[in-house]
C-alpha cells in the first residue's frame, strides 16, 4: 500500500515534540475523515464480490496497518491521496497474522466480513491494551448466534459457518466494535437478523450507509434496535468517509485551551452535541458559520464542568483527555468519570507534570484548576492522551516536550502541520542514536 505514514519508518522514543506554549491560534483548521469510520469500511469492503473505492480516508498508521493486513490476505488495496482502492476480489488467505492483528485492535473487525464471504476465518485475539483488557467476546457471542463454530484456542479465534443464519442478537453492552461486526456479517447471512441495544455512534451509522451502498439492506442504524435482510452477494461501491468527530474536538479544544478564535470543519454538527454542550457550559462561545464550519472563541468566564464518559449520544471517551488538559485551567473543581473504559485516565500523571492539580480515585479524575500549567518533558500513553499532553503544551508557560508520539501517528493526521498553520510553535526533533 502506497502511503506517506509508515510506523517503521519512526524511531518511537528518539523522537519529541517541542512545544512553546502561550501564543494565541488564529485561523482556520481542517478535519480529517474519521479514523472509526475509515478502519470499518475498510473491513466491510471485504464483503463485496467486487472492488470498492473509499475517499477521505485519513493518512495515518493504523490505515495503513490494516492496509498492509489486508494486503497479507490476498486483498489489493492502493493509496491515492486520500483514497483508497480496495479489490477484494482475490482473497487468497482467512487467516490474519499475529504481527498485525497485535498492532492494531481494529483489525480484529476482519472477523465478520471474513466469515461471511470466506464461510471461515482465523484471527488471534488482539489482546489487552492500555487503556483496558478489551474484550471481544461480545463479537464471538454475536456470531455464535448467527450459527456459526467458534473456537478460541492458544490465542486464535477459529469460526466456520457454511452460511450465516439471521438471528435476534441482543448484546449487554452497546460495544461499537461487536455493533459493526455482527451487522457486517449478518449483511450476507440467509434471512433476518436484529441486533438489540446496537452502538449508535456516527461510525456504525457510517458503516451502514456503506454497506447499503453496497446492496445491503439495514435499517435503524443510529438507533439501539438495527435490523438487517441478509443478501446473497454484495456489489463494491464509492464512498467518502465523515469527518472525524474526535479530532474536530481536538481542534476545538487547541482554540479553547489558547483563548483563541478559530474555525474548525467539516464537522458534523449532530455528531458533536455533547461536547459542544459541555465547551459551551464552560465558557466559550461556539458558533456555526456554515453548515458544515463551527468558529469557537474565548468567552466571559472559564469554569469547571463534571462529565461522565458514555455511548453516543453521551460523552465520548476519545474526547476524555482533551476535555481534562482544557478543564486542568479552567476555574473550580470538575469531576470526570471515566465508564467506558476501565484504565483511560494515563494522562494525568503527565499533566500533574506540568503543575495541573488533579487526583485520581478508580476511574475518577477530580480536576482542581490552576490558573496557568508549566512546560515539562511528558510521556504520551495513548492516542488521545498524545492529543491531550499537546493541548496542554499549547497553553503551558515554556516548553513541553511530549515523547511517545507513535501514539499520536496512529489516529491525528499531521496534527503539528495543522497547527503550526494556525500560529502554533511546535517543532518534531530527532535524537541522534
Ligand atoms: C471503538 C473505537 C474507540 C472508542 C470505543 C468506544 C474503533 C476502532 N475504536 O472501540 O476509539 O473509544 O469504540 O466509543 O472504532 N467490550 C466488551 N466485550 C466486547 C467488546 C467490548 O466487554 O466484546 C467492552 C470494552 O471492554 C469497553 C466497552 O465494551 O469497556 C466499549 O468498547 P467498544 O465500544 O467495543 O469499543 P471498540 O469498538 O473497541
Amino acid at each position: 500500500m502506497q502511503t506517506t505514514t509508515d510506523p517503521t519508518l519512526t524511531k518511537p522514543d528518539q523522537t519529541r515534540l517541542l512545544i512553546e506554549g502561550g501564543h494565541a491560534l488564529k485561523g482556520h483548521l481542517p478535519v480529517s475523515g474519521a479514523k472509526n469510520s475509515a478502519l470499518a469500511l475498510m473491513a466491510g469492503s471485504l464483503l463485496a464480490s467486487g472492488p470498492s473505492i473509499i475517499h477521505n480516508v485519513p493518512d495515518l498508521a493504523d490505515i495503513a496497518t490494516l492496509g498492509r493486513l489486508l494486503q497479507s490476505l490476498g486483498v489489493g488495496v492502493q493509496r491515492v491521496g486520500g483514497t483508497l482502492h480496495i479489490d477484494p476480489t482475490q482473497i487468497s488467505s482467512h487467516c490474519a497474522p499475529y504481527e498485525m492483528v497485535s498492532q492494531l485492535r481494529a483489525s480484529f473487525f476482519i472477523l465478520g466480513p471474513l466469515l461471511a464471504r470466506l464461510g471461515q476465518v482465523q484471527i488471534p485475539l488482539p489482546g489487552g491494551c492500555a487503556i483496558g483488557a478489551r474484550p471481544v467476546d461480545l463479537h464471538v457471542r454475536g456470531l455464535a448466534a448467527l450459527g456459526a463454530k467458534v473456537k478460541i484456542e492458544g490465542g486464535i479465534v477459529e469460526a466456520q459457518a457454511t452460511r450465516l443464519q439471521g438471528a435476534k442478537v441482543y448484546l449487554d453492552y452497546p460495544s461499537v466494535g461487536a455493533t459493526e461486526t455482527i451487522m457486517m456479517a449478518a449483511t450476507l447471512a440467509q434471512g433476518e437478523t436484529l441486533i438489540e441495544n446496537a452502538a449508535c455512534e456516527p461510525e456504525v451509522v457510517d458503516l451502514a450507509n456503506f454497506c447499503i451502498s453496497m446492496g445491503a439492506k439495514i435499517q435503524g442504524a443510529g438507533t439501539a434496535q438495527i435490523l438487517i435482510q441478509g443478501q446473497k452477494r454484495l456489489h463494491g461501491t464509492e464512498y467518502s468517509v465523515i469527518p472525524d468527530r474526535v479530532e474536530a474536538v481536538t481542534l476545538l479544544i487547541a482554540g479553547a485551551i489558547t483563548n483563541s478564535v478559530l474555525t474548525v470543519g467539516p464537522i458534523v454538527l449532530d455528531h458533536l452535541s455533547a461536547p459542544l454542550t459541555k465547551l459551551r457550559d464552560i465558557g466559550y462561545r461556539i458558533e456555526a458559520v456554515a453548515a458544515d464550519t463551527l468558529q469557537i472563541s474565548p468567552g466571559e468566564f472559564r469554569q469547571g464542568v463534571d462529565l461522565e464518559t458514555l455511548p453516543f449520544p453521551g460523552f465520548p471517551t476519545d474526547m476524555q483527555a482533551q476535555f481534562v488538559a482544557l478543564l486542568a485551567i479552567a476555574e473550580g473543581t470538575s469531576v470526570v468519570t471515566e465508564t467506558v473504559f476501565e484504565n483511560r485516565l494515563g494522562h494525568v500523571a503527565e499533566l500533574r507534570r506540568m503543575g495541573a492539580d488533579i487526583r485520581t480515585r478508580a476511574n475518577i479524575a477530580i480536576v482542581q484548576g490552576v490558573p496557568q500549567l508549566s512546560g515539562a518533558p511528558v510521556q504520551a500513553t495513548d492516542l488521545r492522551a498524545s492529543a491531550a499532553l499537546i493541548l496542554a503544551g499549547l497553553a503551558a508557560q515554556g516548553q513541553t516536550e511530549v515523547r511517545g508520539l507513535q501514539h499520536l501517528e496512529r489516529g491525528y493526521q499531521d496534527l503539528e502541520g495543522k497547527l503550526r498553520n494556525v500560529g502554533a510553535r511546535l517543532q518534531r526533533i530527532t535524537l541522534p542514536g
